[in-house]
């Protein structure tokens, strides 16, 4: 089985240096963390007998270094569109709230991967009490991926609080 781009994410990571940027009532909270993330190949989705997508499901665990309570976790899948090259990614939060990003490949000179997806309000839903009180407007996700080291960032942007707020995460990850 070939998942083209998405080869390289395939196994377990594990990385300590994440940061969180999230939302409070008065003002903003700054959070270090720690994190385990799983990719597992399982083979090809058709649909409508001509898009053929090679899919990974993935699930990541986020905890904060301060006391070890676990703060995110996140359940999805991401597909290559074998035909367009396109990228997929579908994933949910415990929130209630549903997103699905779209975007591209491309490797650089350096045999970096880098996965650019994003998401509008059309591919994002949400719960009616997210939607009127904690409502996510965007998404976008780079995944690079080298060897044995995995880099994110992404930012979520969010109407919450009588304001809009840049919720953002980065974290660089090593293959376990
Ligand atoms: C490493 C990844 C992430 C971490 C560590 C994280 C952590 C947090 C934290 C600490 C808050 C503040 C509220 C609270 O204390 O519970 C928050 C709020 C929020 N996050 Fe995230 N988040 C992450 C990724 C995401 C993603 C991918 C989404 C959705 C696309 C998301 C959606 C939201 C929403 C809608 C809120 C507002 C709810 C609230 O503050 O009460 N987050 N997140």
């Amino acid at each position: 089985m070939n998942y083209g781009p998405l080869e390289g994410l395939i196994g377990n990571w594990t990385g300590n240096s994440g940061m969180d940027v999230a939302p409070e009532p008065d003002g903003t909270d700054h959070e270090p963390y720690r994190e385990t993330l799983l990719f597992d190949p399982i083979g090809d989705v058709d649909n409508a007998e001509t898009q053929e997508l090679m899919v990974l499901r993935y699930h990541q665990s986020v905890f904060k270094l301060s006391n070890g309570e676990m703060f995110h976790n996140e359940s999805g899948y991401l597909s290559w569109d074998v035909h367009s090259n396109a990228i997929i990614q579908s994933f949910s939060i415990p929130r209630g709230v549903s997103v699905v990003a779209q975007g591209t490949a491309r490797a650089d000179e350096d045999r970096w991967t880098h996965i650019d997806v994003s998401a509008d309000p059309s591919t994002i839903s949400q719960a009616d009490f997210m939607r009127d009180h904690a409502r996510t407007l965007a998404f976008s996700r780079r995944i690079s991926v080298r060897d044995n080291e995995l880099r994110y960032s992404q930012t979520t942007s969010l109407h919450i609080y009588d304001r809009d707020f840049e919720h953002t995460d980065e974290n660089t990850l090593t293959r376990m």
